[in-house]
């Protein structure tokens, strides 16, 4: 690229404009995944470090997804009151203390300190990175823009592996967890190019703002959409927060809560904090592990690529039917092949390929879908604080699954866990297709106006 187009495309030059700042609005999904990936790998060592009782190793390994939670509850509200660009800048400030504090902690308490405020910093990240992009996107590649956060997630989640892998040898939790000041500092210089969401300051009287925000972000005329966006602003007056509880706003609030837990408990994070040890049972070596784990966190980024190229196309529900769909059968064949004895041989290849698929299937769907969705489908008022309450079980649940699978396999076993994610998918398979509306290349506008309307959004 010429120095001249990268200036065109900082100052402004519609779509190509609005891919660099999603993209660097996506930097929230690389600290989202690195942060909550790095700890795999460090916790091995940190062990080696200090001398710890296991629930104190546990506040470690899944203090984040606590704070996270923490931060989603209050992140969503900061979003709509403080602005989306001021949060992001928040999230990173405090990404770079969290990182900070654990790389530099003298003894557990200040680590448990550090991996807290890193988790709140998560909880943020999760919930702005999405609505910052959907906001900022046209409605025809909204889709595709959202999910580059997602992509990022995987990404962030791969490259901790590989940093884990980096610093092995000399043991160096410290500058593992340390690295995740890098992106930070990235993501707070990045919002020096970003303009803040055109929707935000448009609910915030500030009008003139948000049209030139529209006007550098879109490459036609944009009197269009400012007027949707007047409209749906002059009809929400009266709604508040307390208004997530109306009549009107519940099919939505059913599809977000629905997708957040079903997102969790078929079992995503089973494989992606536990890849390696399921690997291991399998009867595959230590070091066939490792790699069979990078393969399965390579897989997750490229199919996220595939439904970036497919969301805006084929759509949303359809994604998902066919990503929970395969969930549902690669967990079947899981949960059979830990049942049958002699596991190892051809078995362990069989159990090997079905991890993978699961997770290319989850990643074409529940994967990117449900950030988008949850980014698509509440009304502007109160965009930021439905998120948050979405966020916020989303993240319940990935503490739930990731506390409670340990103990699942040793009571009941490998097979009937993976049944019961199985299960699981299922059901989440029946919601998807009962409740679960199709946005794709509609106005965040138009889908308000028939949630107002009272039309199923499954319509
Ligand atoms: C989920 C995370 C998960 C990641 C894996 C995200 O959409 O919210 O819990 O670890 O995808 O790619």
């Amino acid at each position: 690229m010429s120095t001249a187009t990268i200036r065109n495309v900082l100052s402004g030059d519609g779509d190509r404009f609005v891919y660099v700042v999603s993209a660097l609005a996506a930097l929230n999904g690389l600290l989202f995944g690195f942060d909550t990936g790095i700890i795999s790998g460090a916790f091995l060592f940190i062990q080696d470090s200090f001398v710890m009782s296991p629930l104190v190793e546990g506040i470690i390994v899944s203090g984040a997804m606590a704070g996270a939670a923490a931060g989603a509850a209050v992140g969503g509200q900061l979003a709509d009151r403080l602005g989306r660009r001021r949060l992001i800048l928040i999230a990173a400030i405090v990404f770079f203390v969290g990182s900070f504090t654990m790389a530099v902690a003298p003894n557990v308490p200040v680590l448990v300190a550090g991996r807290l405020i890193d988790g709140v910093a998560i909880g943020f990240a999760s919930i702005v990175g999405p609505l910052y992009i959907s906001e900022i996107a046209p409605p025809r590649i909204r889709g595709g823009l959202t999910s580059l956060n997602q992509l990022m997630v995987t990404t962030g989640i791969l490259l901790s592996y590989f940093v884990n892998y980096a610093f092995a040898d000399a043991g160096a939790w410290r500058w593992m967890l340390g690295a995740g000041m890098v992106p930070a500092v990235v993501l707070a210089i990045g919002i020096l190019k970003m303009p803040e969401s055109p929707r935000w300051l448009f609910e915030h009287g500030r009008k003139d703002e948000a049209r030139a925000v529209l006007k550098r972000t879109r490459s036609g005329s944009v009197e269009e959409e400012l007027g949707d966006i007047e409209e749906t602003v002059e009809t929400q007056s009266e709604t508040g927060v307390r208004d997530l509880l109306a009549p009107w706003l519940r099919p939505a609030l059913v599809v977000g809560l629905g997708l957040a837990v079903f997102q969790q408990i078929t079992g995503i994070n089973a494989v992606i904090y536990y890849a390696p040890t399921i690997l291991e049972s399998t009867g595959l070596g230590n070091v066939a592990s490792i790699l069979a784990t990078v393969g399965i966190g390579t897989i997750n980024v490229v199919m996220t690529i595939v439904a970036i190229l497919l969301v805006d196309r084929v759509g949303r529900r359809r994604l998902l039917l066919v990503g929970v769909g395969g969930m549902v059968a690669t967990l079947a064949v899981l949960g059979t092949v830990f049942y049958l004895p002699g596991l190892g041989g051809g078995l362990g290849v069989i159990a090997t390929i079905s991890l993978m698929l699961f997770v290319s299937f989850f990643a074409i769907g529940l994967g990117p879908v449900f950030w988008l969705l949850i980014s698509e489908i509440y009304p502007l008022s109160v965009r930021g604080s439905a998120m948050g309450v979405v966020t916020v079980a989303n993240w319940g649940a990935n503490l739930l699954v990731s506390l409670t699978f340990p103990v699942l396999t040793d009571g009941v076993g490998t097979s009937a866990t993976f049944w019961l994610f199985g299960l699981c998918s299922l059901v989440g398979l029946l919601f998807v297709y009962r409740y679960v509306p199709e946005t794709k290349g509609r106005t965040l506008e138009a889908i308000e106006d028939d949630l107002r309307q009272n039309i199923s959004l499954a319509d």
